[in-house]
């Protein structure tokens, strides 16, 4: 189980309101305690936040905000100290535009080496005043923003993230030994943001209209899940197998399809890539199960360990996606059981065990999200799932930080109620349901390694067998069902031998 750490909402040691490196320091007690096998940190390095991080102006430092490179030295001793791995988050596809390669390109004129590293191209129409291609930013608007002397340079995200052009062997050679740089510190491994967007079409095609009914990264689009991507990837498993222990790898891989995400787990390429097949599937029987086996039959094939994701920074957080309110808490506790249940790893998104919903009433003045601001609104952007932790307390900022200080963003006063401190006392809580399932899932051999196998069941029913003696079953019908065998962990009360609707059951058969 790898626990996904929000830096800027996890603890917050200096109570500045923004989460720190000493603060998740802090609380590694408490996410050992959960059960984690490792962390995710996402990203702390020096960056003027126009996307909370992911525009990295120093890939080599701590931003002082979040602490200093001596505080992510104690954070590795102390989670190793702790059992943890440490996995930090790597972000290639662009950088900051106040990175000084890009201020460099700037400063420097067409056709020169410093726009080399980057996408600059003229623009068209008779005075290139329109983009160079058609191509849209990811956050809404076009991909391209236009320099004081008319050319234009690419942005698939904001334009204060300018994309690398992953053609230069400047570029590669840079992230090597950004690579070695972390590796040297003692990272576990790394999280590829955006890890099928690095190589494009050279000759940067419009997309065409047909394409878009492929979905947003079907085969032959000219930006996304390129080839040349793969060379890239051999190229840093080369790095990682040259140090001791086990180095992994993380792919944010969003494609069309499993097969084209099987390409990225060759086994010279990644270890693993998150695999957003579940995170997309409604509360729906046959959608979970189909999320499942398309992902199990694409990564056996290739040997790899499938990933299994219900929320993350990016998305609406799952108890809301299924409904909120009761049903969204007892269909977010058997998805609890039913993903701890599955072959391969595990991602905890912070919160998440303790049952945090999305936060969807934020003043729009709060908003950080650049997709909010790019799409005047259109679109309510990520924030909403980015609110940081209740950990103790009645009132706000409930234990995030020191004192009363407002957090970067406000927390919901009902969230007295689920506070780290709070739940851990409470027999039923979310958070004892975590600990419980993650406690059984170390201990219990069927829980390792190998495959599952469907057992029949009444429609809206999934029941699967992980060895002769232990079952899962996930009731997401209406109808109460009848179960046999003892009960090893329920999502929630089972009076006689009937599973309630929303709920699952880990059995000894
Ligand atoms: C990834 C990150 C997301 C970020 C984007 C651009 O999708 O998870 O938070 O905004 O990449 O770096």
């Amino acid at each position: 189980m790898i626990y996904q750490v929000y830096v800027r909402s996890f603890a917050d040691s200096d109570g500045d309101g923004v989460g720190d490196l000493p603060g998740v320091r802090s609380r590694l007690p408490y996410i050992a305690a959960l059960g984690a096998d490792a962390i995710w940190l996402n990203p702390f390095y020096p960056s003027p936040q126009a996307d909370a991080g992911y525009d990295v102006s120093d890939y080599r430092d701590v931003d002082p905000r979040f602490g200093t490179l001596a505080d992510f030295d104690g954070l590795v001793a102390d989670a190793h100290a702790a059992g943890l791995r440490v996995i930090v988050d790597l972000v290639p596809n662009h950088t900051s535009s106040q990175h000084p390669w890009f201020q460099a390109a700037l400063a420097s004129p067409r056709g020169s080496r410093e726009r080399s590293r980057y996408l600059f191209r003229e623009g068209r129409g008779p005075d290139g005043s329109e983009p160079p291609n058609n191509w849209l930013s990811v956050f809404g608007g076009p991909a391209w923003t236009r320099v004081p002397d008319g050319q234009w340079y690419l942005n698939l995200f904001d334009s204060a993230q300018p994309d690398l052009d992953w053609t230069s062997e400047e570029v590669r050679a840079e992230f090597d030994s950004i690579l070695r740089f972390w590796l040297d510190r003692g990272a576990d491994g790394f999280r590829i943001d955006v890890a099928h967007g690095l190589a494009k079409d050279p000759a940067l095609p419009d997309i065409s209209s047909d394409y878009v009914a492929a979905g947003p990264a079907g085969v032959g689009h000219p930006h996304w899940d390129q080839d040349e991507v793969h060379e890239v990837y051999r190229r840093w498993r080369r790095i990682a197998d040259s140090y001791p222990g086990e180095r992994a790898f993380v792919g944010e891989v969003w494609v069309h399809t499993t097969e084209q995400l099987a390409r990225y787990l060759r086994p010279d390429e990644l270890q693993t890539a998150f695999n957003f097949n579940l995170l997309l599937a409604p509360w729906d029987a046959a959608a979970m199960r189909d999320a499942i086996d398309a992902s199990i039959g694409a990564l056996t094939p290739v040997g790899a360990a499938p990933t299994w994701v219900l929320s993350n920074h990016d998305v609406t957080r799952h108890v809301t996606r299924y409904g909120g309110g009761e049903a969204g808490i007892h269909r977010a506790r058997a998805a609890a059981l039913m993903v701890f249940a599955l072959p391969g790893g595990a991602y905890v998104y912070q919160g998440e065990e303790l049952g945090l919903e999305e936060v969807l009433d934020l003043p729009d003045a709060l908003r950080q999200d650049p997709t909010f601001r790019r799409t005047a609104g259109a679109e309510i952007g990520r924030d909403g799932c980015r609110v940081p932790i209740p950990w103790s307390g009645d009132a706000p900022p409930f234990g995030f930080g020191p004192g009363s200080g407002e957090p970067w963003l406000p927390q919901p006063a009902h969230w007295k109620d689920l506070t780290a401190e709070r739940e851990a006392a409470d027999p039923d809580s979310m958070l004892a349901l975590y600990r419980a399932a993650l406690a059984l899932r170390r201990e219990s051999p069927a829980l390792g390694d190998g495959t599952l196998t469907w057992l029949d069941s009444p429609p809206g029913v999934l029941t699967f067998r992980r060895s002769a003696d232990f079952t899962c079953v996930v009731n997401l019908s209406a109808d109460p069902v009848p179960i046999s065998g003892e009960i090893l962990l329920s999502s929630g009360p089972i009076p006689g031998t009937e599973l309630p609707p929303d709920t699952a059951a880990w059995l000894a058969t």
